[in-house]
């Protein structure tokens, strides 16, 4: 049985503003297994990684990702809100990030949630399916989405991708669509897991942040978490 692997919540979401490169950075730093991010596409279709549909809660901006072009994206300070001395970070581009993986040869597994749970973004799975496969990257990459009708797109453009369904609370409205397309995953919350104390498919469970989660999620043997504390669980895991 393969350990259960740490994930960094988008980046290392609790040290660093989350989703950016330093985040992914401080996550590469204490060896986490993979590296969770979100993508939305900005109004020039370009990919970029940001958790919300808006700028406003983790940068100085205003507005929606959709309505905004990468220029004006990047113009935006990504790392004040979290502290002033992050205050140097911007919102990165999935290129950009995919690069610093690459740059510090990155191992690991990369999860791309796809946030088309509001707005579908047309073309964004194609666009990121080609992005990705453009190379091979010294990591591998996983997509993950709340959307179940994204990831049977992502299957439509790639019946070879990886792919785990997201879910929120007890997951039934997923749960009984899951086996119309093969899913690799389940990513779902701790609570759910509790309340099923097993599953037949994979669980990587977000986001496990406590020493007592982290503990019973190794304990359960659980394929992953997703978590905001990286550095934390690899020390309880090593301790293990
Ligand atoms: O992938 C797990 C987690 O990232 C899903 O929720 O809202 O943090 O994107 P959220
Ligand atoms: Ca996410």
């Amino acid at each position: 049985m393969d350990r259960t692997k740490i994930i960094a919540h988008r980046g290392s979401k609790g040290t660093h503003p989350e989703n950016t490169l330093e985040a992914f950075r401080e996550a590469v730093r204490v060896g986490s297994d993979g590296i969770e991010l979100d993508i939305h596409l900005s109004l020039d279709n370009e990919l970029i990684v940001i958790h919300d549909e808006s700028v406003e809660r983790t940068t100085n901006g205003k507005g929606n990702v959709q309505n905004l072009t990468l220029t004006e994206l990047k113009q935006l300070d990504a790392g004040s809100w979290y502290s002033p001395e992050f205050s140097h970070c911007c919102i990165p581009t999935l290129q950009e990030v995919f690069n610093l993986l690459e740059e510090v040869d990155y191992q690991g597994l990369v999860n791309i949630e796809l946030k088309t749970d509001n707005y579908s973004y047309p073309g964004i799975v194609e666009k990121v399916w080609a992005f990705v496969t453009e190379k091979d990257w010294s990591f591998s990459v996983e997509y993950s989405s709340f959307n179940y009708e994204t990831l049977v797109q992502l299957k439509e453009v790639d019946p070879t991708c990886k792919i785990a369904l997201l879910f929120e609370n007890n997951g039934e409205n997923v749960t009984s669509l899951s086996p119309t397309i093969p899913v690799r995953m389940w990513h779902p919350k701790l609570s759910w897991f509790k309340g099923i104390r097993n599953s037949e498919i994979p669980v990587r469970i977000w986001t496990v942040n406590k020493n007592e989660d982290i503990q019973y999620c190794l304990q359960k043997q659980v394929a992953g978490i997703i978590t905001d504390y990286p550095e934390r669980a690899l020390h309880i895991r090593n301790k293990w």
